[in-house]
């Protein structure tokens, strides 16, 4: 398949903090490839460089085969093909409706096509009832749901999911992994990136994994061979949920 996402030696430096070491590796179209590692390993640093918001400290991002560089013209457009769930929710405040306009509004959509778009999306993941209501007043599952859709509802080609599921009952975990299945399964020229604490999230939505420890990437194997006979001692241990410190 051909490549999506490729890292050439990325680094990232905050000050003196090192969150990403030299990272290298490639995403394929049509994959769910999964980033997992301890609290602080890097993670949300690589959907962050890769999302075009930040810039590598060093070393070299390509999407769709195409070297792009964050702030950059090209970027923007880049960026029209990406879609991300942040770990800490941002919303307008505004009304659900409005904050799943917004995005395809600054995209240049027409407003019947927005006012159909929203709708569908709205009734999809069960937030028609709260179309009117300000976003900011959504308990943590809507806002999971909204922020999801708001994510996904310009039909990027490549959908970065940061911790999209966490802290739900299994009930929303369910709808929003079948929202992922089907986003995939809807284009094979699709990809989908999930930084997940959940090994068995992981487990099921993965076609392959990467362990991240301290800003370094640690082992990337398909989702066998991670789970049962990983070549990285950190690897079994972290996913014995062993304590790693
Ligand atoms: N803007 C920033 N300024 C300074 N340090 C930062 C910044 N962003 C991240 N870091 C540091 O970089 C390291 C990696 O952060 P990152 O958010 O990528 O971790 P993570 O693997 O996503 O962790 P978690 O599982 O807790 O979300 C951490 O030590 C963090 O404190
Ligand atoms: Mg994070």
């Amino acid at each position: 398949m051909k490549p999506a996402i490729c890292l050439e030696g990325v680094s990232k430096k905050y000050d003196q903090i090192v969150a990403l070491r030299d990272a290298s590796f490639t995403v394929s179209k049509g994959e769910v490839f999964g980033i997992v590692g301890p609290s602080g390993a890097g993670k949300s640093t690589i959907l962050r460089i890769v999302d075009l918001l930040e810039a590598p400290t060093e070393g070299k991002l390509l999407i769709d085969g195409q070297y792009v560089v964050a702030n950059s013209v090209r970027a923007e457009a880049v960026r029209r093909k990406i879609g991300m769930v942040l770990q800490k929710p941002v919303v307008l405040n505004r009304s659900v409706a409005n904050n799943l306009g917004y995005s395809l509004m600054i995209r240049g959509w027409n407003e019947d096509r927005i006012a159909e778009v929203v709708d569908a999306e709205l009734r999809r993941l069960g937030l028609n009832g709260r179309r009117k209501t300000n976003a900011r007043n959504l308990s943590g599952g809507e806002m999971q749901r909204l922020c999801f859709a708001r994510a996904a509802i310009h039909d990027p080609s490549i959908l970065l999911l940061d911790e999209f599921a966490a802290n739900l009952d299994p009930t929303n975990v369910a709808l929003l992994e079948n929202q992922v299945q089907e986003f995939i399964r809807k284009d094979p020229n699709r990809t989908v990136v999930i930084v997940t604490h959940n090994m068995f999230q992981a487990k099921r939505m993965c076609t392959r994994i990467a362990l991240i420890w301290d800003g370094e990437i640690v082992e990337i194997a398909d989702r066998k061979k991670f789970f049962e006979s990983p070549d990285d001692a950190r690897t079994a241990a972290f996913v014995g949920g062993e304590s790693i410190y």
